[in-house]
């Protein structure tokens, strides 16, 4: 139920007034800054504008309030929502780079880091954490996310969710999460952005939803309905996922607003006739605010004159947006996040640098480490940094950087040359650009790889080309850069590569011929610092893969939890197997993978007890030894298979991950908790519920492709339930 105060508020209200409450309008932005334009204010001034995006500032921000609060009849706050995916001014790692550190405490504080940036600059909402689960890289939106495995987006999603939303919505430095994009986004058909797709219901249940749901029991407020549809209905449109699934199975109380003029796209999707009908359409179906179509602000009034929308529906939805407002505090004071003096003391603090570095540490995977070639000494007098991702602000950045300065970002040179300080000389040269290198370019880098004693090659893609609107059909380097890479390496020098992307590329050409792969994602704000102390030992690599990287794009889509073949790659089946006659079936990397400094021995997983009833868990314990002569974290994933179940499941399925710091020459072991709940699945029924019993497959290891076996006899007590038709 609302507050006193929203029901009187509400009691008060027009029709206009109600159905102003619904519009959501985006800002501008001028050299200046962000601004909105006049047509804007006059909505916000005729009490037509429930909220504004893209806007921020402390000093603007609070106009903004000032506008909507004292001029206005009824003096309602606005929402303020921006896209701070990966920081507001401080920029993290991108959001799948943060998942490669499967570490929630800190993806949970780089949340507050964002939070408390952007709410000081007056945003109260904002439009993360991006949820979708994704095996297609080629779709630019993978680097959003947290990957390919439901288990672990769900984990990120509401270690976000506990990061934006804080102990309490209405603290100053707490802002309102909007969970995205809900639903399906991430099975986007051959990658690319905004297309249809076709998902069965255990597709979605399984992969899909968790997050979400994961996120709505962490208490978001908000949730962003996607722009593609399932089953031919648009997420705008969708009444099962919205109001079925999303509000009454799982008791959803907060606000549904519609991505980017998505309403306004019905008719292009061919689900309605015109503006009127998807303003209808999408608010019968559940979505409670418009995102800059306007089709509701045009046609709502209408629409619950003529009955075709009930005004019980109508004062639902403003009451949930009048709610949030309530809860986020705006109604006892609009101000106090708009706050100049705490925007300029918390936006780019020392302690939020780092944050940033720390996260950007634990999100570096090092892919590959041949003849120990890294870590490099920190003694090293000619370092030569070579490629196009050496010394770019924005490329270090990555995509959907907020407020982010590029000209502020720690570059790959910049790193280096603060971790070997004065006595070192570092040397960048982008040898061309990502998009090409000519003969001259890579003379002139083979060059100077020769007059150096180590080479640091930085390669990859732009931040631009992840991100929304950016599918990729080739995920190879772009350019020349395997060519400038062969010519470097051809020199003879130690070499490692820094790998600068938003998603997997397929590298396997690479991977052969370099003997060091350090995957940096897009690292942020901090993010040169953080490769370079990576690279120079000052910092263990202890990242693992949240997303396979597949061999070519002709394996995608390619993941941990695919499904069992009745013609495994196995001989006795050859040649009729399903396989490729090109390929190898398997990814170049698989998910999970990740290597350290050191090196780690791990023994066969032993369970705790050789039959589980109803009710009961086992424990699982692995032994690790550190048999190299660093220290370093040791790492394994726990996966399960049902052996005989009644449909055919995942060869594995992820449950769980450990790890324990071990010194060389250190042993201990890594141990795991399976719950009877981890046994569920969505069955025929229609319903997530445990299976009838029978063999477990437990499978540890260090990543999904390397994993030991014990098995489980799962007995429950209970007879089990029969398959509702
Ligand atoms: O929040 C985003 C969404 O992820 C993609 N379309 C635009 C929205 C608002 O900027």
């Amino acid at each position: 139920p609302a507050s006193p105060r929203v029901e009187a508020l509400l009691a008060r209200m027009t029709v206009e007034e109600k159905v102003g409450q619904l519009n959501l309008v985006s800002g501008n932005h001028a050299v200046t800054g962000p601004f909105a334009p006049q047509d804007v204010r006059d909505a916000i001034l005729k009490g037509q504008a429930g909220g504004l995006f893209n806007v921020y500032g402390a000093e603007y921000t609070r106009s903004l309030q000032e506008l909507a609060t004292r001029e206005t009849r009824l003096g309602i706050p606005l929402l303020l929502g921006f896209d701070v995916l990966h920081g507001y001014r401080t920029i993290l790692p991108i959001p799948l780079g943060q998942a490669a550190s499967w570490d929630m405490e800190a993806i949970e504080q780089g949340e507050r880091v964002s939070a408390a940036e952007a709410s000081a600059a007056g945003v109260n909402w904002i439009f993360a954490p991006m949820v979708d689960v994704s095996r297609d890289p080629r779709w630019g939106r993978v680097a959003e996310g947290g990957g390919e495995s439901a288990w672990l987006g769900a984990r990120i999603a509401s270690a976000r969710v506990r990061g934006l939303e804080g102990a309490r919505l209405s603290a100053t430095d707490s802002v309102a999460a909007c969970v995205k994009h809900f639903a399906g986004n991430g099975a986007t058909e051959a990658g690319r952005d905004y297309s249809g797709l076709d998902l069965s219901e255990r597709a979605l249940r399984e992969q899909q939803l968790p997050p979400f749901q994961a996120a709505v029991e962490s208490r978001a407020r908000c949730v962003m309905a996607a722009f593609n549809a399932v089953d031919g209905v648009p997420g705008v449109a969708n009444e099962r996922l919205l109001r079925d699934i999303l509000r009454r199975e799982w008791g959803f109380d907060g606000i549904v607003v519609s991505d980017f003029g998505a309403i306004g796209e019905l008719p292009v999707h061919g689900v309605a006739e015109d503006g009127f009908d998807a303003a209808r359409i999408a608010f019968r179906a559940g979505t409670d605010m418009d995102m800059e179509s306007r089709s509701y602000i045009a046609s709502m009034p209408l629409l619950v004159r003529e009955g075709l929308v009930p005004g019980d529906e109508l004062d639902a939805s403003v009451r949930r947006i009048l709610q949030l407002k309530e809860d986020l505090g705006l109604f006892d004071d609009p101000f106090a996040r708009s706050d100049p003096q705490r925007e300029a003391a918390v936006i780019g603090s020392q302690a939020h640098r780092e944050a940033a570095l720390r996260l950007a540490e634990k999100s570096l995977v090092l892919l590959k480490n041949e003849r120990r070639t890294l870590p490099f000494a920190t003694d090293a007098k000619r370092v030569a940094i070579i490629g196009p991702l050496g010394d770019s602000g924005a490329d270090t950045l990555g995509p959907w950087a907020a407020h982010g300065d590029p000209e502020a970002a720690i570059t790959l040179k910049e790193g280096v040359e603060a971790v070997l300080g004065a006595g070192a000389q570092v040397t960048a040269l982008a040898a061309g650009t990502i998009e090409q290198a000519k003969p001259r370019d890579i003379a002139a880098a083979a060059k100077l790889a020769s007059q150096s004693d180590i080479v640091i090659l930085a390669l990859g893609e732009h931040a631009t080309q992840s991100g929304e609107a950016a599918s990729r059909s080739s995920l190879d380097l772009p350019g020349d850069q395997m060519a400038l890479a062969r010519a470097v390496l051809a020199v003879g020098k130690p070499t490692a590569v820094a790998l600068f992307n938003g998603r997997p590329l397929t590298i396997e050409d690479l991977d052969r011929e370099a003997p060091a792969i350090l995957e940096a994602w897009f690292p942020g704000s901090e993010g040169g610092l953080a490769v370079a102390r990576t690279l120079f030992g000052l910092n263990e690599p202890t990242g693992r893969l949240p997303i396979s990287f597949p061999r070519s794009v002709g394996q995608i889509p390619i993941y941990h939890d695919h499904l069992p073949t009745g013609r495994p790659a196995m001989a006795a089946y050859k040649p009729y197997t399903s396989a490729y006659i090109d390929l190898p079936s398997t990814p170049l990397y698989a998910f999970g993978h990740g290597l350290s400094y050191t090196r780690f021995e791990m023994g066969e997983p032993r369970v705790d007890r050789l039959r589980m009833g109803s009710g009961e868990s086992a424990r699982i314990t692995v032994p690790v030894a550190n048999v190299g002569d660093r220290p370093g974290a040791a790492q394994a994933q726990l996966y399960i298979r049902h052996r005989v179940a009644r449909l055919s499941r995942p060869v594995r399925e992820l449950k769980g991950m450990g790890r324990v710091a071990l010194k060389a020459g250190e042993t201990g072991e890594i141990s795991f908790t399976l719950s009877e709940q981890d046994l569920a699945y969505w069955q025929p029924g229609g319903r997530f519920a445990l299976p009838d019993g029978g063999p477990i497959e437990i499978h540890v290891g260090p990543d999904a492709g390397q994993t030991r076996m014990a098995v489980l006899d799962y007995r429950p007590d209970r007879q089990a339930p029969a398959a509702e038709a």
